[in-house]
């Protein structure tokens, strides 16, 4: 109904904003697995599938370790993908995400495993091991490859991914509200011992344990925010899908991961213009991501031969 000037108008009310739909953690894990995995491959493939090719053609089943699974998505991919492989997930707290399917094979087990403590396993057990986006989860990261290496055996493969906690822009320095989000996390994640520049050193943190072969392969790819990138229908999807989830990125940053502070002020007050300046169509700004691939040396003489 419309009002007239003789009569009394109702109150103004603010015009209503349409709030973001709150995206649930196993939403946009999903969401950066398919990203990550438009990125990576085909070379990400190709490397599993030929590695555990060669451990079944020796006439044995091959052991795969998924570290901090998330949603399980990869676990459960890769138990598909592979019937001739026996497939672990290990999380914190993995029960909290459901399976969304029965897999065919029957070769996949989940257990909650705190990757902080030692490991429940002998060394030499796993054929391939996998870790993905656990830099921010993950006190002294370079001591979790280390514990890891130890349980991989001989030849086998470990797979590191990890993106950058920062953005960079294309078309020059970041904006004052980037800065200060990138300055604000990474002060935060030092006083809880997390290393925010782990994802470009992860080829160092592998050499470190002094148990693996020199040569890795190893792949850093920028990740547009928004589909602006031309020329590259991967970087474009990829560019996509990393827009649709970063806001929720930089809240589960905030809400799980940060103690009350002042940090976590300084990080809730410019979340949004963060948000907002990452995703505009014309700041182009990527986030790198990185992918190390590396081959456990089978014994001490492999050593000697370096
Ligand atoms: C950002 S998610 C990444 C999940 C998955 N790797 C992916 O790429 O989608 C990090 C996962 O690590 C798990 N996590 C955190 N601390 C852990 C710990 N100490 N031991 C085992 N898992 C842990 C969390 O519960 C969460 O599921």
């Amino acid at each position: 109904m419309t009002g007239t000037l003789t009569e009394p108008q109702p109150a103004a009310t603010a015009i209503a904003v349409p709030m973001a739909e709150p995206m649930s953690e196993s939403v946009r894990l999903n969401a950066l697995e398919d990203m990550h995995l438009v990125l990576l491959n085909p070379g990400h493939d190709h490397l599993i599938t030929a590695h555990l090719a060669r451990v079944h053609a020796t006439g044995r089943r091959s052991k795969v370790l998924d570290v901090g699974i998330g949603a399980g998505t990869w676990t459960i991919l890769l138990a598909r993908h592979h019937p001739f492989a026996d497939v672990v997930g290990i999380d914190i707290s993995w029960a909290e995400f459901q399976p969304p399917v029965k897999l065919p094979h029957g070769n996949v087990d989940f257990y909650t495993v705190d990757v902080t403590q030692p490991l429940p396993w002998p060394d030499n057990t796993f054929d391939l091991i996998h870790v993905k986006s656990m830099v921010m989860d993950i006190p002294h990261y370079p001591q979790l490859v280390q514990r890891l290496s130890g349980v991989l055996r001989p030849a086998g493969l470990l797979i590191l991914v990890e993106s950058e906690l920062s953005y960079v822009s294309a078309l020059g320095p970041p904006s004052d509200s980037v800065v200060v989000w990138s300055e604000a996390l990474r002060r935060a994640l030092a006083a809880k011992n997390t290393d925010a520049d782990i994802p470009r050193h992860l080829d160092s943190a592998i050499a470190d344990t002094g148990m693996f072969w020199p040569q890795f392969y190893f792949q850093e790819i920028g990740c547009p925010v928004g589909a602006y990138m031309t020329g590259s229908k991967a970087l474009q999807k990829a560019g996509a899908i990393q827009a649709t989830v970063i806001r929720a990125s930089l809240w589960r940053i905030v809400s799980s991961r940060l103690d009350d502070g002042p940090e976590r002020q300084k990080l809730e007050a410019t979340l949004d213009a963060c948000a907002n300046e990452l995703c505009s169509p014309t700041s182009r700004y990527l986030q790198r991501l990185f992918a190390v691939y590396a081959y456990k040396r089978s014994s001490w003489s492999d050593h000697l031969l370096q």
